[in-house]
């Protein structure tokens, strides 16, 4: 869908925003047409969950994510596969992992063995390595424990084929049922690879020189942060402060429990010496306060001339994922966003910003006042704050509204009132995000369709939530901000 989705999406919007309705398109606008995004990455068709082995080489980022080509619901996993050079337009790829007779292919993450540790490749001519779940259904159909272990495949022509080890799984099962989600990184101050695992209410940190024999270092987690649910999808990595600290970032994906009930991807700062972590300060954190982004993880890879850590989440919540209103696709990943961490009074805190090239997606379409008439959902909103409460209140000539508002406590998203909300007891919310001191200066606001993330001033907190209008909005009305608008370009 190269260079197509941005023109499919503004075609059909202003189509659907513009035409007189034939029963067609009304027919269309109950289906998937209306909800599709324009700038964030979709499956072509079927269902799809966490993304998986991101991954950045040779020029191209890759998004491999949770599928079940088959159906518009969850089943049968296999990795589908999808490629970038600018991490908005996306080229669909053939699925790279099958389920195989160890099991579904669950969540894990992808890395360049430049090093030639597995034998794979060459140093020349490096392979890239994936690690993931084997879920064994018979196993769990038959009330086992031990039906989660991890395999690793390789790939010698950039991704496009992938061969699987044939001494999987690498890492066995030790009795535990909840044991997936393994995300790789090669450590340069140790010379190693480690491995981060989800093991029910903990993490498990592995370590090895050659990505296939492993060696358990420790556990983390057990009594600290969230434990409403199953740890999921975890993530470790470095980054450095604005004043030059490195520190260690751990995200934890957790299910159900998050603030706005459900999903949600908590985070800790700390140190790590390559077999343990150690957290600074027990407080619990949310890496997005909306309730639509969950299972998110960083690029491996990205080269250090750029240096960016790259984080992309599933934007979607397992409370209706399986039965929100679309029917071809289901499910989108969020924007891509950059992650910083940034010493604070409060301790260490993660801030999330739109990656940059999201910029050049969009055309400035003017300043405007505090109402504003657009034709479809596909849009950003700058908005310079001028008094300590506003509101954003997207609307349509049918009554639908979404509504962004903040005071001096809480930054809020209302979707009580946004159309379609029936298809799940638990839709119709209104969702509010502490602000915890942070002074709202700015709000950047991306619609798509189906969706709203909110950058309090430029990712001091983010709020990513799901939406479906009965029609396109039409109506924009702000209070207590200055707007300018953008479009997304047509290329
Ligand atoms: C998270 C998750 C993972 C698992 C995958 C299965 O959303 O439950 O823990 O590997 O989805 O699709």
């Amino acid at each position: 869908m190269r260079n197509t989705t941005l023109t499919f999406g503004l075609v059909l919007t202003i189509l659907i925003g513009c035409a007189p309705k034939t029963q067609e398109q009304v027919v269309e606008q109950s289906g998937d047409s209306q909800y599709r995004p324009a700038y964030h990455f979709t499956p072509a068709s079927g269902w799809m969950n966490d993304p998986n082995g991101l991954v950045y080489f040779e020029g191209e980022y890759h998004l491999f994510y949770q599928h079940y080509p088959d159906s518009n619901i969850w089943g049968p996993m296999h990795w589908g596969h999808a490629v970038s050079t600018d991490l908005v337009h996306w080229e669909h790829l053939p699925i790279a992992l099958y389920p195989d007779s160890l099991g579904y292919i669950f969540s894990g993450s992808a890395v360049v063995d430049w090093q030639n540790t597995a034998g794979f490749g060459t140093e020349e001519s490096p392979a890239m390595v994936a690690m993931y779940t084997y879920h064994d259904p018979i196993g769990e159909r038959n009330n086992t424990i031990d039906f989660q272990t991890q395999g690793i495949a390789y790939s010698l022509d950039k991704g496009r084929t992938w061969t699987k080890y044939e001494g999987n799984p690498v890492i066995p099962n030790p009795g535990i049922r909840d044991f997936r989600d393994p995300k790789v990184s090669w450590n340069s101050e140790t010379e190693e690879w480690n491995l981060i695992l989800a093991v029910k209410d903990h993490v498990n940190l592995y370590s090895s020189p050659n990505l296939k024999e492993w060696t358990h270092q420790s556990e983390f987690g057990v009594d600290l942060g969230a434990h409403g649910g199953v740890w999921e999808c975890p993530d470790l990595f470095q980054l450095t402060d604005q004043n030059g600290v490195t520190k260690w970032v751990m995200l934890v994906s957790i299910n159900p429990g998050g603030p706005q009930g459900g999903s949600a991807t908590q985070y800790f700062v700390g140190d790590f010496d390559g077999s343990v972590f150690t957290p600074l300060g027990s407080a619990i954190r949310w890496i997005d306060y909306g309730a639509d982004n969950y299972a998110g993880v960083t690029f491996s890879d990205v080269p250090e001339e750029d240096g960016r850590r790259l984080f992309i989440g599933w934007m979607s919540n397992w409370q209706y994922a399986n039965i929100v209103p679309t029917y071809e696709w289901r499910s989108a990943m969020t924007i891509p966003r950059e992650l910083k961490i940034q010493n604070t009074e409060n301790g260490y805190l993660l801030r999330s910003v739109p990656v940059g090239e999201m910029e050049s997606a969009f055309t400035i379409e003017g300043a405007n006042g505090e109402l504003i008439n657009v034709s479809g959902s596909v849009f950003k909103l700058g908005m310079t704050i001028e008094s300590s409460t506003g509101a954003m209140v997207l609307s349509n000539d049918v009554g639908d509204s979404l509504i962004v508002s903040y005071d001096e406590n809480y930054l809020t998203i209302n979707r009580e009132q946004a159309g379609k909300v029936a298809f799940s007891d638990v839709f119709a919310a209104s969702h509010q995000a502490p602000l915890n001191g942070i002074e709202v200066k700015s709000l950047d606001v991306y619609v798509d369709n189906s969706s709203v993330e909110v950058f309090v001033n430029n990712g001091d907190l983010v709020m990513t939530d799901l939406f479906f209008f009965e029609q396109p909005v039409s109506k924009v009305k702000t209070s207590g901000s200055t707007l300018v608008t953008y479009l997304p370009n047509e290329d």
